[in-house]
C-alpha cells in the first residue's frame, strides 16, 4: 500500500498561535541565541519538526517569518477559507509565471498588474502606468502556517522511505492532528446543493435513487476517502466528503501542537516578526558546516507583505547541532541560493561566493493544475443565506457558528470549507491505476486566483462549480530565480505550463487530456443535476467554460489559458549520489556541506498525493526521527 492520496484539504494557510502563545525572545542578547537546533519556518515541515526536537529535550529554536494571529476568525472558522487569503495581516502577495511569453500569459483574465503600492489591476486593458505582475500565487506568512514513498526508497537505496515503513509516521501526524468531515445534515439540508452532490455521485454509479436521494447521499458522504480500512485506498474511485483539518468545526493546526509544546515546559523558543536572511558557514574546514543564521527583527518585513516596508533589526543565531531549512518551495531555495548554494553560474552573476555548487537548487517545480466549470442559478443556494463571509456583526452564519460550539451539525455552513464533497477519478490518461482527478463540487464561484478572488467566490450566492483538481502531473520545469541579493525580495517564479514545460512523451498532452476528461466529468454531473428535479432545484447557465465551448481543442484552449495551481513543491529534491541535480540525500542533508538540511515542500522529487500538507507532516515526523537517531 502506497500512502499516495492522504485527503486531508483546504487551509490555504495554517494557523497561527494563539493568544498566550509563547512570545519572542529578545533580540538584543546575542549571546544568548544559541541552540542546539534552529528550525526555520513553523509551517507543516518546520512546525512538527521543531516540537519533536524539543520534546526530546533539545534546546530549539522556530523562526518565523509571520506572527500571532490568536483569536483572528478568518483562520478558526472553515468557511472563511477563501477570506482569510486577503488578510494583510497574514498574506503574501507573490506573483508567478504561468508562462514567461507575457502575451500568452494575458490570455488568463486573472492576469495582475500593478497601478500602486499593493494596488492591483486585474485582466485585460490595463490603464497606461501598470505593470506587468502576473499570476497571484497567494502565500501567508504565519505561525503554524501522501506520497509515493516508494519512489524516493528507489531512487535513493534508503529503505526507510518505503510505503510499509512510512506508515508509522502518518501515525505519528494523528496524534496531534484531528479531522473530521462535515456533518451531512449541513449540507443536505440545502435540496438545491443535495441535487448537484447527487449529480456528481450518479457520475460516478453510486447515483442515490432518485425517491431515496437524500438518504441515500448522507450515506455515500460518510464514506471515509482515506480509511486504513481499505487496502486499496489510492486507487479507489468514488464519491466522497472531505475530511477537514478541524475540531468540532473549528479549524486548528500545527499551531496547537506548537502552543502545547511550548506550554509542557518543553525547550522550544518560538521567535516570530523574524526574517532570516542568510544561513552562516564555517568554511575553515575542508567541507562547509551552517554554524547559524543571520536575521532581521521586525514586523511584515518580506516585500510580499501589503505592511512592509517597517523597520528592522540585525541579529544571529547559533546552532551548535543543526541548522533546519522549512520556509517551502519559494523561501528555501532562495534563501539557499542567498548563501551560497544554489548553481554557480547563478551565483556568480549575483556576486554571490559559492559554497555548494548545487545546479538543482530551485529547479524541477511541481504544481497540481486546476481548472473549474462554474455555473450560475436564479436562486440563492439556501446553506448560505445570511452568509456575507466578511466577520461583521450581520455575518447571521458567523453568528450560528459562534453561537453552537457542541453540535457540529447546527454550526451551519462556516463548519465547512464550502467545496461539499469530491467524484475521485483514475483519468484515462493517468500513468498508474492511482486517483489522478480530484472533481470537486460546492456552492462557489471559484476561477482561482486574483486579488481580491476571497470577495469574488462567495460576491452572490447562485453559483455552483465542480472544480478540478488535476494530481500526479507530469510537469517538471517550474523554477524559483533570484531577483536580487535582497532578501525582503521576492524570486522570479516561473511554473512553464503545459507545452512550454516537460513535453518528452507526450507528457504535457496526457495532462491535458486529462484535464479534458474531468471538465466533461463536471459537465455530466450538470446533466444528472436534471435526473433529480423532484428535489426542486432551479436551472443555471454555464458561465465557464461556456457553453460554446465544446470541442476538444476548445476545451483545451481553455485549460491552458486559465488553469492555476497551489501546491508548488519540489524545488530541493532528494536524489541520488550521482544525480547531479540532487540538492539532498535521503536524510535531508544539503549535499556539500554539514549541518544543513531541507524539510519542507521542496523535498519530494517528485510531486506526492492529492493535496502535499499530510505528506509533509510526514516528512517532518521522519526528519525528526532521522535527526533524533
Ligand atoms: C530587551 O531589549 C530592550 C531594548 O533593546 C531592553 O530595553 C530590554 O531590557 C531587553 N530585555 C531583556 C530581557 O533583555
Ligand atoms: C479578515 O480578513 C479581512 C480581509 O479579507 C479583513 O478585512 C478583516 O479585518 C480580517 N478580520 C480580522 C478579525 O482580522
Ligand atoms: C507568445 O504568445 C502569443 C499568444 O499565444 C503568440 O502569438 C506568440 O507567437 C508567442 N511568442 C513567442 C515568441 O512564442
Ligand atoms: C495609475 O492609474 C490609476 C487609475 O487608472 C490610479 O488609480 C493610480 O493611482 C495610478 N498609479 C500611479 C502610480 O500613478
Ligand atoms: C435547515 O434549514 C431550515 C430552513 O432554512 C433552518 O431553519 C434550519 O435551521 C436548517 N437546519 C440546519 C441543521 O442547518
Ligand atoms: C570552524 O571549524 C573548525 C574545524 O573545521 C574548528 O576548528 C573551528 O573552531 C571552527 N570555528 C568556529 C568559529 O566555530
Ligand atoms: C549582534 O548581532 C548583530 C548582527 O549580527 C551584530 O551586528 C552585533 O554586533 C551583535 N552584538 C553582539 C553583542 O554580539
Ligand atoms: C558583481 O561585481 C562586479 C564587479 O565588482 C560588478 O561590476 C557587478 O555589477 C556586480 N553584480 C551584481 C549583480 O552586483
Ligand atoms: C466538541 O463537542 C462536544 C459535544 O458535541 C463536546 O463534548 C466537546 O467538549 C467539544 N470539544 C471541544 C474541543 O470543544
Ligand atoms: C470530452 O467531450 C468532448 C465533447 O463531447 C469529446 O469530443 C471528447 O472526446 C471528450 N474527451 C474526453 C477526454 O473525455
Amino acid at each position: 500500500m502506497k500512502l499516495l492520496s492522504i485527503i486531508v484539504v483546504l487551509l490555504h494557510v495554517t494557523p497561527p498561535l494563539v493568544n498566550g502563545a509563547p512570545t519572542a525572545t529578545n533580540a538584543s542578547t546575542n549571546a544568548s541565541l544559541e541552540y542546539e537546533y534552529i528550525v526555520v519556518g513553523s509551517g507543516a515541515g518546520g512546525g512538527p519538526l521543531a516540537c519533536r526536537l524539543a520534546m526530546a529535550g533539545h534546546s530549539t529554536l522556530l523562526i518565523e517569518s509571520g506572527n500571532d494571529q490568536g483569536g483572528n476568525v478568518n483562520i478558526s472558522v472553515p468557511g472563511y477559507q477563501a477570506v482569510v487569503t486577503q488578510d494583510p495581516k497574514l498574506r503574501w502577495d507573490v506573483f508567478a509565471n504561468h508562462y514567461q511569453n507575457q502575451t500568452r500569459a494575458k490570455r488568463d483574465p486573472k492576469y495582475t498588474y500593478q497601478v500602486g503600492p499593493y494596488q492591483y489591476y486585474v485582466g485585460p486593458d490595463p490603464p497606461s502606468n501598470a505593470t506587468e505582475l502576473g499570476i497571484l500565487y497567494p502565500r501567508a506568512g504565519t505561525l503554524g502556517g501522501a506520497s509515493d514513498w516508494d519512489g524516493i526508497a528507489q531512487i535513493t537505496g534508503d529503505d526507510s522511505w518505503a510505503a510499509t515503513n512510512m506508515n508509522q509516521y502518518l501515525d505519528k501526524v494523528y496524534e496531534w492532528l484531528p479531522t473530521e468531515p462535515t456533518d451531512p445534515t449541513i449540507l443536505l439540508n440545502d435540496t438545491m446543493l443535495t441535487q448537484h452532490l447527487v449529480g456528481g455521485a450518479a457520475v460516478m454509479g453510486v447515483g442515490p435513487d432518485p425517491l431515496n436521494a437524500i438518504t441515500g447521499l448522507a450515506n455515500t458522504l460518510l464514506n471515509d476517502p482515506n480509511s486504513q480500512l481499505n487496502p486499496a485506498r489510492d486507487s479507489t474511485q468514488g464519491f466522497f466528503q472531505i475530511p477537514l483539518i478541524m475540531k468540532n468545526g473549528t479549524r486548528t493546526a500545527v499551531r496547537d501542537f506548537i502552543v502545547s509544546t511550548v506550554a509542557q515546559g518543553y525547550p522550544l523558543t518560538v521567535r516570530q516578526n523574524c526574517h532570516v536572511t542568510q544561513i552562516n558557514f564555517n568554511t575553515s574546514g575542508s567541507t562547509p558546516i551552517a554554524t547559524g543564521v543571520n536575521f532581521l527583527d521586525g514586523e511584515y518585513l518580506y516585500s510580499a507583505s501589503p505592511f512592509s516596508g517597517g523597520t528592522s533589526t540585525p541579529g544571529t543565531a547559533i546552532a551548535t547541532q543543526e541548522l533546519i531549512i522549512a520556509a517551502g518551495s519559494f523561501n528555501t531555495p532562495q534563501l539557499l541560493k542567498l548563501s551560497g548554494i544554489g548553481a554557480s553560474e547563478e551565483l556568480n552573476n549575483f556576486n554571490i561566493s559559492v559554497i555548494s555548487n548545487l545546479p538543482g537548487v530551485g529547479t524541477n517545480m511541481q504544481d497540481r493544475y486546476e481548472i473549474p466549470v462554474n455555473v450560475k442559478h436564479g436562486n440563492d443556494f439556501q446553506i448560505l443565506e445570511g452568509c456575507t463571509f466578511d466577520g461583521k456583526a450581520h455575518d447571521i452564519c458567523l453568528q450560528k457558528w459562534q453561537d453552537n460550539l457542541d453540535i457540529l451539525a447546527q454550526r451551519g455552513a462556516y463548519a465547512t470549507d464550502g467545496l461539499a464533497a469530491t467524484m475521485a477519478v483514475n483519468s484515462d490518461f493517468a500513468s498508474t491505476s492511482d486517483i489522478d482527478l480530484f472533481i470537486f463540487g460546492g456552492p462557489v464561484d471559484f476561477t482561482g486566483y486574483f486579488p481580491q478572488w476571497g470577495d469574488a467566490a462567495v460576491a452572490d450566492h447562485q453559483h455552483f462549480s465542480w472544480y478540478t483538481l488535476k494530481a500526479h502531473t507530469r510537469n517538471r520545469a517550474g523554477t524559483v530565480e533570484l531577483r536580487s541579493t535582497n532578501p525582503l525580495d521576492t524570486p522570479i517564479i516561473n511554473f512553464n505550463y503545459f507545452d512550454t514545460g516537460t513535453t518528452a512523451g507526450g507528457a504535457d498532452q496526457l495532462d491535458l487530456d486529462a484535464m479534458i476528461q474531468a471538465i466533461n466529468m463536471s459537465r455530466q454531473a450538470l446533466e444528472e443535476y436534471s435526473v433529480y428535479s423532484l428535489l426542486g432545484g432551479d436551472s443555471f447557465v454555464e458561465e465557464n467554460p461556456g457553453p460554446s465551448v465544446t470541442s476538444p481543442d476548445d476545451i483545451g484552449q481553455y485549460i491552458k489559458d486559465r488553469a492555476w495551481g497551489h501546491h508548488a513543491s519540489c524545488t530541493c529534491p532528494i536524489g541520488a549520489d550521482d544525480d547531479i541535480n540532487a540538492v539532498l540525500d535521503s536524510e535531508f542533508r544539503v549535499r556539500g556541506v554539514e549541518n544543513l538540511r531541507v524539510v519542507d515542500a521542496s523535498v519530494f522529487p517528485s510531486i506526492p498525493g492529492i493535496f502535499i500538507q499530510a505528506p509533509i507532516f510526514m516528512i517532518s515526523e521522519k526528519a525528526a526521527d532521522v535527526i533524533l537517531n
